[in-house]
């Protein structure tokens, strides 16, 4: 690889979720479901939905951006550029970005949504990486959230269980010490368009009492289509930036999976080598929380990651989307916090 001069470094994380716990011991009162089934299959104990009304993605976005621009002194009228990857805009436009910025008074930025489903916010950040490569701009923050609940049919037991709430944001800024996103591979192949959609509101099928009554505007998976491919390219994309990178297991500290079921985050592992303590896991708390799954793990692991730790970031969604990011970290996290000794499992939890 060619030596990279300025790179893209994440100097701040921040994460937020709804208080709201639901257990899967509330979905067996709400559909035919049992704990046990739900921990099997996907490795899920809760989540965490938002059940207030008129709470919008926005709404738990501007939670995560907020605290972001808080916890690392940031004007926020500094902010350049802000990219929303979500799966649940506010509206199907303007963009989600537009009201996040204008919540927080952030009339310089300029905004725009992504859309990669779960692996929005990896597609994100490896976009936003490329303009402070380029000089254009100094400070971008990629903020990955989405209200699944807004999507979510309690009578589709296979999906309903799967999905949580929540929001996940990182500050870019340059560097020239190599820190931030070193490589990344992206990836995409329509063939799983019909898999993993929501089929109607769109030009495709317009809402109308019939998209509705046929139930079009929730979430509809072919979950067994899905794992298949999800267990072959998410494991073997994580690989294959390790491998082009040449790094080894012994020279990760640490892999970031998207939080989709625990059994694919157990097949990434494998092919990646990496011990189990050296893997992000925290689906048994929030389920699958989409474009916001990889930053709340970040946030969470922020007090144990340390500046130079290489991080391998994977995720697969619908579309079908997937791919791999190489990060260097570039900060001491338990310094950032004021923290003066973290223990591994100390974690930074959101209330
Ligand atoms: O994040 C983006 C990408 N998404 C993913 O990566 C998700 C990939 N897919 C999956 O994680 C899994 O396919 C699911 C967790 C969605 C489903 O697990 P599965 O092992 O593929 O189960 P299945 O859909 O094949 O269903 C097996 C059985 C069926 O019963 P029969 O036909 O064998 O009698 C289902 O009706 O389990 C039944 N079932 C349930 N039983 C209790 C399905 N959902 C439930 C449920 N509780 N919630």
């Amino acid at each position: 690889m060619t030596e990279i001069k300025r790179t893209a470094a994440i100097t701040g994380v921040h994460a937020w979720a709804p208080r709201n716990v639901v257990t899967n011991s509330r979905l067996e009162q709400l559909m035919d479901t049992t704990d046990e089934w739900i921990t099997a299959r996907t490795g899920i104990k809760e989540r965490r939905w938002m059940e207030e009304e008129g709470m919008a993605t926005s709404d738990l976005a501007v939670h995560a951006v907020e605290g972001l621009l808080k916890k690392t002194g940031t004007n926020p009228l500094e902010v350049e550029l802000l990219i929303c990857c979500t799966a649940t805009p506010d509206m199907a436009f303007p963009a989600t970005a537009n009201v996040i910025t204008d919540k927080l008074g952030m009339n310089q930025t300029a905004g725009f949504d992504l859309s990669a489903a779960c692996s929005g916010f990896l597609f994100g950040l490896n976009t936003a990486a490329r303009y402070i490569e380029s000089g254009m701009y100094q400070k971008v923050i990629v903020v990955g959230a989405d209200k699944m609940t807004s999507i979510i049919d309690l009578s589709d037991r296979s999906t309903a269980i799967i999905f949580g709430d929540g929001a996940g944001a990182v500050l870019l800024e340059p560097s020239t010490d190599g820190l931030g996103v070193r490589d990344g591979i992206m990836r995409s192949d329509g063939i799983g368009r019909t898999y993993l959609c929501q089929k109607a509101g769109g030009s495709l099928n317009p809402a109308s009492l019939d998209t509705v009554n046929r139930k079009e505007h929730y979430i509809h998976q072919e979950g067994k289509t899905v794992f298949k491919f999800a267990v072959t390219n998410m494991a073997g994309v994580a690989q294959e930036i390790m491998e082009r990178n040449g790094l080894s297991a012994d020279d990760v500290q640490w892999l970031v999976p998207h939080q989709a079921n625990k059994r694919i985050i157990d097949a990434t592992r494998e092919r990646t080598a990496l011990p189990e303590d050296k893997v992000m896991v925290n689906i048994q708390r929030y389920g699958n929380t989409t474009n916001a799954s990889i930053p709340l793990c970040l946030h969470e692991w922020e007090p144990q990651l340390k500046k130079g730790d290489n991080l391998i970031l994977a995720a697969f969604g619908g579309g079908f989307t997937w791919g791999s990011l190489y990060v260097r970290w570039a900060f001491d996290g338990a310094k950032a916090l004021n923290l003066a000794d973290v223990q591994p499992g100390q974690l930074n939890l959101i209330p």
